[in-house]
């Protein structure tokens, strides 16, 4: 994208909002009950979450759980979904009941008729029916799919109903024998983002790439992190955005040393760094950009080494990211341009070997070069297989974000003293490398200063 496409989109962008499709959310049910009856006849109870005080009578926002809404679409509160597995396989969903009175007060509700429709269920119940159905739905199955572990408060109910399966054993009724992990099949799914998750993950791609933008034109000395992070949550949210998709990260001077600082009050002076960590969530679906750039709009020379060692150290790691490729492959990659960058800038001795195998490096890289990416900012999804660093496939997102972070010390060259850069964009890996999804948040040392003087 062009700087002046980005500059004119800023400030008033259409947004399109696509209408609701239940296709792939009963696409991926399908393709768990699938997995779930290879292994038997299984019942699974994914429930998702309820609303959490703040403080005394005002709540958090709500979030779904990303399982939960990976399954169904579905978005309020106190809800679960129990898929039956085998011959007939069947998507019960059981949720709030319609109440006029409290749809007064708190807004629309599906009830179990609209929701079954809408979300293209074969059955729905309102949410009070739980304790009777699931003893009925679990009898005579071999085992129950559910995330133990996860909430005390569902584990104790998951055993109340076991309990009440077993009471019934002289009956002739058997209970479910097992109690597996159902975050095992959907964290491999997860993985893997499918079309209707790869759209999603572009708008919010885009929104974040112009939220970075205009806080690159916003910023110049004098300005305070929270005004620039106010920049961010207006583009996030102009752009159809729900909510950030973490806690955004402004960092000036020496506070972008810190790895998981928050936007703060503190002033953004000239001659320093501003490092931003912040991307939006669209529809359940995580961002993650971070940029770093100079205050005043020209980075000095330790500045511009710093950051050009950065941008190689991305730019490596960005070439052993295709189909194929090991995931510690990004890493090593960055590691190794980042190892000679501080030989170089006489911040380390030693040879590269050394400073590899040492593990000297970690005192200026303490972090990882990425992570997966999807409707959890740390996605779902295991990093090894067999005790092997898991290859890279077609459709798989992860960051780059590799970073350099040298705090003022006696033994540093006080040129280098409190520089923090990172550089994080969102690659999918594509049939034949990968896609950076995140291309049109400016990079360049020049596109950054071209920006930054308009
Ligand atoms: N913003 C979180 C991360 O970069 O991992
Ligand atoms: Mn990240
Ligand atoms: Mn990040």
């Amino acid at each position: 994208m062009r700087l002046e496409h980005i500059l004119a989109t800023t400030d008033a962008p259409a947004v399109d909002i696509p209408a609701f499709d239940a296709a792939p959310f009963v696409a991926r049910r399908q393709a768990l009950l699938r997995r779930m009856a290879e292994a038997g006849s299984g019942v699974a109870v994914i429930p998702t979450g309820g609303e959490r005080v703040r403080n005394r009578d005002a709540h958090f926002p709500f979030r779904f759980d990303s399982y939960f809404y990976y399954l169904t679409g579905f978005t309020e509160p106190d809800a679960v979904l129990v898929l039956v597995a085998g011959e007939s396989p069947r998507s019960i969903l059981f949720c709030l009941p319609k109440d006029e009175s409290r749809e007064i007060w708190d807004g629309y509700r599906h009830g179990p008729e609209a929701a079954r429709q809408t979300f293209a269920m074969d059955e729905a119940y309102a949410l009070d029916a739980l304790d009777d159905k699931l003893p009925e739905l679990m009898a005579g199955r071999d085992a129950v799919w559910f995330s133990l572990g996860h909430d005390a408060a569902w584990d104790a109910r998951l055993n109340g109903w076991l309990n009440a399966v077993r009471g019934l054993v002289r009956t002739g009724v058997t209970a479910p024998g097992t109690v597996r992990d159902v975050r095992v099949p959907l964290d491999e799914m997860r993985l893997v983002k499918d079309a209707s998750e790869l759209a999603t993950m572009r708008r919010a791609a885009a929104i974040s790439c112009r939220a970075h933008a205009r806080a690159m034109r916003f910023t110049r000395p004098g300005v305070r992190e929270f005004q620039v992070e106010a920049e961010l949550l207006h583009e996030f949210r102009m752009g159809g955005a729900q909510s950030p998709a973490y806690g955004s990260i402004v960092a000036t001077g020496a506070n972008a040393c810190v790895l998981h600082y928050r936007a703060d009050s503190a002033v953004c002076r000239g001659g320093d760094l501003l490092l931003i960590d912040a991307g939006c969530e669209v529809d359940g679906y995580a961002s993650d950009i971070t940029r770093t750039f100079p205050v005043n709009g020209r980075f000095s020379g330790p500045q511009r080494d710093c950051y050009e060692l950065v941008l190689a150290a991305q730019a490596a790691a960005f070439a052993a990211t295709a189909p194929g490729r090991h995931w510690n492959e990004p890493h090593d990659a960055a590691v190794q341009v980042l190892a000679q960058g501080f030989i170089d800038f006489g911040l380390l001795q030693g040879s590269l070997d050394g400073v590899v195998e040492s593990k000297a490096y970690g005192r200026f890289y303490m972090h990882r070069t990425g992570h997966w990416l999807g409707l959890d900012v740390h996605d779902a999804g295991d990093y090894k297989l067999g005790g092997e660093w898991r290859a890279l496939v077609p459709g798989m997102v992860l960051t780059i974000e590799p970073g350099l972070y040298i705090r003022a010390a006696d033994d540093i060259d006080g040129r280098f003293h409190d520089i923090g850069i990172r550089i994080e964009d969102d690659a999918l890996v594509t049939a034949d490398g990968h896609e950076n999804l995140t291309l049109a948040a400016p990079k360049s040392v020049a596109d950054i200063e071209a920006l930054m003087r308009r």
